[in-house]
């Protein structure tokens, strides 16, 4: 699986060094958790940071919209991401976040809770790049991987198959080297972790162990 890291859990007072240290244990791209206090509880960072990393890294950058009505956000995400992800529970028009994100000529992706059913994404997989299966209730790193993800997983990896779209399945919340084989199996593409990297002594190690590379 390809690795991305969520910077949440970063020691912020050091992020250029954080975000070299990532760099050098072979993330292939960077997770900015955004979140607005009203869609979850709890309120991360916005474009400041985003810019900064932009200027700073080659990097893609993965902007995860935990916001209320990311119709009025999204374009303030657009100019340093690659890819701008936004909640289906979130959005009143989906279709047209994700027309707007294009227009920018960048990837769209969607994200959905635990508990909101996976069918839901039908509509919408012919023009997402990207679907984000949250594994756990967001608004928090350091979380336990919620059991029943694996079948969502694999559910939606099937609901792709037979849209026969190329959108690839990110799976972000409790992600660990010692979930991540079951995670590949049931059909994950990235792996997105925050404190099994940033708590670590060793990033490196822990992203080839989640890279879950097949022997
Ligand atoms: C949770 C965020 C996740 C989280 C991942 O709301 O969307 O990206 O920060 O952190 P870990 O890997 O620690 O669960
Ligand atoms: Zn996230």
């Amino acid at each position: 699986m390809k690795v991305s890291a969520s910077i949440l859990d970063c020691d912020f007072l050091r992020l250029a060094e954080e975000l070299k240290a990532i760099e050098q244990a072979g993330v292939d791209c960077i997770h900015l958790d955004v979140m607005d206090g009203h869609f979850v509880p709890n309120l991360s960072f916005g474009t400041p940071i985003g810019r900064k990393l932009r200027e700073a890294t080659s990097l893609p950058l993965h902007s995860h919209l935990m916001v209320e009505r990311p119709e009025e956000v999204i374009g303030m995400f657009l100019p340093f991401s690659d890819l701008v992800v936004f909640h289906i529970e979130a959005a009143e028009d989906p279709g047209t976040c994700i027309k707007d994100i294009h227009k920018a000529g960048k990837q769209a992706g969607m994200s959905l809770n635990p508990d909101t059913p996976a069918e839901s994404l039908r509509p919408f997989l012919p023009g997402l790049q990207d679907v984000l299966v949250m594994t756990v209730f967001p608004g928090r790193g350091g979380q336990e991987f919620m059991s029943g993800s694996l079948e969502r997983i694999r559910a939606i990896r099937e609901m792709i198959a037979q849209t026969g779209s190329r959108t690839t399945v990110s799976v972000d919340g409790g992600v660990k080297p010692s979930n991540c084989r079951a995670i590949a199996d049931a059909g994950a593409d990235v792996a997105i972790a925050g404190s099994a990297i940033f708590r670590s002594k060793d990033y490196a190690s822990v992203v080839r162990e989640l890279r879950c590379s097949k022997p």
